[in-house]
């Protein structure tokens, strides 16, 4: 019987009900991860900054499977969301995080350890007095450059032409670091959630990436 009187639904087991989650325990958040312990395979890794519902990173790291992938997003059920899509796709090479994004890259990962950083449509903040709070700021080109491996690269996408203004002043500022790249294609290829959704209403992509010098 159900809470309700009527008979017991049984759900029927699927697939992805034994195969294990692939958000991972934070087991301190004052200690520097141990990123080898995520992965059942050492091998380059690259990170998403705020990758929401995920289908982006599934996609790509379905196509990339000679490197690991990070997903780091606060909210919990868009974590879920992205579990789901890497059992179904069965990935063996993709780790979930729920933690927040800047605390994360300064404090919790290890120095020079990721080949990329992909953050793509960070929430742009549009007021004015609400702006302190955007990811890509003045502080962040020297935290990517504490987190990427040598030549390691920055890869921005928005939607919003003043964050794009700011994150190409501050790379900018970084010149002594970082030098403006193209997005290869094949990347540039593999949409995020937001980008289809602002690209279905005619919005564009803006687009940018920094190698480390
Ligand atoms: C506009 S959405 C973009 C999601 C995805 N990158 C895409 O393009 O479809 C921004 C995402 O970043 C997450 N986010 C925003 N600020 C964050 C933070 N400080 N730390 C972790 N995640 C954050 C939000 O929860 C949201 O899922």
């Amino acid at each position: 019987m159900n809470p309700h009187g009527g008979p017991a639904k049984c759900r029927t087991p699927s697939i992805l009900d034994q195969s294990p989650t692939f958000i991972q325990p934070l087991t301190s958040i004052t200690e520097r991860l141990r990123l080898e312990s995520f992965f059942a395979r050492l091998q380059p890794l690259e990170i998403e900054l705020g990758a929401g519902d995920g289908s982006f990173l599934v996609r790509y790291a379905q196509m990339c499977s000679e490197r690991n992938f990070l997903a780091v997003e606060r909210l919990l059920g868009r974590l879920r969301k992205l579990d789901r899509k890497g059992r179904r796709a069965s990935l063996a090479n993709l780790a979930l995080l729920r933690i927040e994004a800047a605390y994360f890259i300064e404090y919790l990962l290890p120095p020079h350890c990721a080949q990329a950083l992909h953050i793509y449509f960070p929430d742009p903040w549009p007021k004015k007095k609400h702006r302190k709070h955007r990811l890509i700021n003045a502080r962040f080109p020297e935290v990517a450059r504490q987190a990427l491996a040598p030549m390691g690269i920055v890869y921005l996408r928005t939607d919003d032409a003043d964050y794009f203004a700011q994150m190409q002043e501050v790379f900018a500022a970084a010149e002594k670091d970082f030098k403006p790249v193209e997005t290869p294609a094949e990347l540039a290829a593999v949409v995020t959630d937001f980008e289809r959704e602002f690209n279905a209403q005619g919005i564009p992509t803006r687009r940018a990436a920094y190698r480390l010098k």
